[in-house]
């Protein structure tokens, strides 16, 4: 399976989160792509092309981002806005990315505690990614469950280096479709029902 991780920070060499997460994943090029978005296009004229035929060449696509008012940082909301046209998507040609893979990866300042009804924030980070939910589902690509590291801001050097490789083994485990686990689940109690009659 290959792997594309956009990752999109807007100032990664004052990150913490963002730049331990792609260090990490810079050691591993056989098994991750890694494409800094900010890096690729400081002014921002994104090269629509190269990136449709980046993200045609992998089975699944992360992108990485810190979160910035409760969204994504803006580039990487034009780079969605450029690159994934309706042309490209639904025209001549099938379906440029049904059956991939989507995955969020995403640092968090706020605690976890506050994303919840009732929290100081009220909302879930699933609440909030619900337009990229949206766009998955538009355009046939399978959502898998986000990797979050919440409390970014206070986070150890410690915390964040643990994250990294958590992140790392969380983006290469091949079965994170849920509908795999539940396909096992359903195996599993056929064996057990036919071994018991
Ligand atoms: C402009 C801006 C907006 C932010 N908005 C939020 C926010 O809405 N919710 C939140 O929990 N953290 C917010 N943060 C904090 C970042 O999510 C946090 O600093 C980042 O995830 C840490 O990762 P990094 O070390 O890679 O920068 C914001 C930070 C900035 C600079």
């Amino acid at each position: 399976m290959k792997i594309l991780v956009i990752a999109a920070h807007p100032n990664l060499q004052q990150s913490r989160v963002n730049k331990c997460w792609v260090t990490e994943l810079r050691r591993h090029p056989d098994q991750v792509t890694v494409h800094e978005l900010y890096a690729a296009y400081p002014e921002k004229a994104i090269d629509i092309e190269r990136e449709q035929a980046l993200i045609a060449e992998h089975d699944r696509l992360v992108l990485q981002f810190p979160l910035q008012w409760y969204s994504t940082p803006s580039l990487l909301k034009q780079w969605l806005d450029e690159v994934f046209t309706t042309a490209w998507l639904f025209g001549p040609g099938g379906r440029a990315v049904a059956g991939k893979e989507l995955l969020l990866a995403i640092s968090i300042g706020g605690a976890e505690a506050s994303y919840q009804a009732g929290g100081l924030i009220g909302y879930t980070i699933s609440e909030l990614t619900r337009p990229l939910q949206a766009l998955a589902n538009q355009i046939g690509m399978t959502l898998l469950p986000h990797f979050k590291l919440y409390g970014a801001v206070q986070a150890t050097d410690e915390q964040i280096e643990s994250s990294a490789k958590q992140y790392l083994q969380y983006i290469l485990n091949p079965e994170l479709d849920p509908r795999i686990a539940r396909q096992r689940m359903l195996d599993e109690m056929k064996q057990k029902m036919k071994a018991a009659q």
